[in-house]
């Protein structure tokens, strides 16, 4: 069972000052551990939103992250639409020379290498088996803190309502090549290894979220790639603005 957080601010910025405090933190705890900290960012509003403080950290030390990716469209990294090109933009290149990401530990997905989203899944796999296996005996990675968004639709990472990616158990990750969010061809990580993460925070602004928020965490509803989201033993918050929130009941 897992300890479920739900966190509401009055605007995005809020939302970017508490995700910094909540990602120092677990930064600190986990380099103090195990002298790494493994941390996967989604696409969308994600980045810009975390970033916004957590790039002028004094608090941490950027040079022992290893940073993945919980998704990812089959572009070019280069590409505008590129999950990598937004997160380097972001946040990789706002950091300070002297505490950056060494560009070893970053693990880009990188589909365009590949003549296949099948075989881009594969190929991250293999890297996620490098950076993980020896540290953890596991039957999934284990990250110190997954970033996830979620769409309007309940999606989160590339795993849509209805979609039969939502089943996969037996690998860490998958692809799909018709998704209903542009582009069409993706990777992504499947559920189990959502679910095996020591900590999983949603990060989510705007109203058009209300709803499915409302029907995940009012409702326990499942039926949203978003709401089976619920990690084995790690940790579950939520990080929203207050249109996000906006149709929850105040305690
Ligand atoms: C992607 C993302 C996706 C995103 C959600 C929320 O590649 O599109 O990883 O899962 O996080 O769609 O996006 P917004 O934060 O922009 O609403």
């Amino acid at each position: 069972s897992y300890e479920q957080k739900v966190f509401s601010f009055p605007d995005t910025d809020g939302v970017s000052e508490a995700t910094c405090l909540y990602i120092e933190k677990l930064s600190q705890e986990y380099i103090a551990e195990t002298g790494r900290f493994t941390i996967a960012f989604s696409g969308g509003s994600l980045p810009k939103t975390v970033s916004k403080y957590l790039v002028n950290s004094k608090k941490v030390d950027f040079t022992k992250w290893l940073v993945f990716f919980a998704d990812e469209r089959c572009v070019p990294l280069d590409d505008a639409e590129s999950n990598y090109l937004l997160v380097k933009n972001e946040f990789f290149d706002k950091l300070p020379k002297d505490n950056c990401v060494p560009p070893q530990n970053i693990f880009p997905i990188n589909a365009s290498l590949v003549s296949s989203s099948e075989e881009a899944a594969n190929d991250y796999e293999d890297s996620l088996l490098k950076a993980f296996v020896g540290k953890e005996t596991l039957r999934y990675p284990q990250f110190d803190l997954l970033l996830l968004g979620m769409g309007p639709d309940g999606h989160t990472c590339s795993l849509f309502p209805g979609f039969p990616q939502i089943q996969e158990t037996g690998v860490w990750v998958t692809s799909i090549d018709n998704s209903p969010k542009p582009p069409p061809s993706r990777i992504t990580l499947t559920l189990p290894v959502l679910n095996d993460a020591h900590n999983v925070a949603f990060v989510n602004c705007g109203d058009q979220k209300a709803q499915v928020v409302k029907e995940i965490l009012q409702e326990n509803s499942t039926k949203y790639p978003a709401g089976m989201v619920k990690p084995r033993r790690g940790n579950l918050y939520w990080f929203m603005d207050d249109k996000s929130s906006s149709l929850l009941d105040r305690a």
